[in-house]
């Protein structure tokens, strides 16, 4: 089972796939998180926080050869959920390649759509509650800008595939799991 979570910030992907990895006992990969810890831990972290405390995209490349490696563990072998990744055409592009190199393919992507007014409230109450440092209003408001500008094109990739599942990520958490496991149980 191998699916992708596109979404703006705030959106509710880390909060789904955190479900759904339980549920299907395959590994929830956030890149996000993988360059937070990164950007915390390995000499790239002055690069990293470059980007990302910011709200701005990691290169591509780097991104890339970060997921394969993780997609190369075992634990990924019967499937895995991808959280923010891709997040770009190009992203999307190396990645079909390296599934292609490895007859793999993609069971599912969900698009999880809710307004920016609801994704700003979010993050500012996170923000309050976990202190993250991209959630301040400036940065917010950049990454919002950056969606539109690099990853909206990734949905358009994958609807040309058929590949698109919409998802409303305006309800509660709860509602938003039960849809998303209806949709993959009945492969809607
Ligand atoms: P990343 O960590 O992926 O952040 P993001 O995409 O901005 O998403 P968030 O984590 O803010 O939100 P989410 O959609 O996961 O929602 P969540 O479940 O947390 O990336 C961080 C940065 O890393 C990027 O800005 C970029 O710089 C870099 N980066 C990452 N991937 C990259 C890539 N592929 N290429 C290049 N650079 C990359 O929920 C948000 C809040 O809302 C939580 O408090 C949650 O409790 C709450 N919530 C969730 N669902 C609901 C609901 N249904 N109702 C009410 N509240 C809800």
């Amino acid at each position: 089972m191998r699916i992708v979570f596109i979404g703006p910030p705030g959106s509710g992907k880390g909060t789904q796939c955190r479900r759904l990895s339980k549920h299907l006992g395959v590994p929830h990969l956030s890149t996000g998180e993988m360059l937070r810890w990164k950007r915390d831990n390995t000499h790239d972290g002055p690069m990293v926080a470059g980007f990302i405390d910011g709200g701005n995209l990691a290169p591509d490349q780097f991104v890339m050869s970060m997921v394969s490696c993780r997609i190369s563990e075992s634990d990924c072998r019967s499937g895995y959920l991808l959280d923010g990744f891709p997040r770009t055409v190009v992203q999307a592009e190396l990645f079909d390649t390296h599934l292609d190199q490895r007859n793999g393919q993609l069971d599912h992507v969900f698009q999880l759509v809710a307004s920016d007014d609801e994704l700003i409230r979010r993050m500012i109450r996170r923000s309050e509650l976990e202190g993250r440092v991209d959630d301040t209003p400036e940065t917010i408001a950049n990454r919002l800008s950056v969606y539109q500008a690099r990853t909206r094109p990734v949905i358009d990739y994958y609807a040309d595939r058929g590949l698109i599942r919409p998802i409303d990520a305006m309800q509660s958490a709860e509602t938003v799991f039960a849809n998303l496991l209806a949709m993959i149980e009945t492969n809607e």
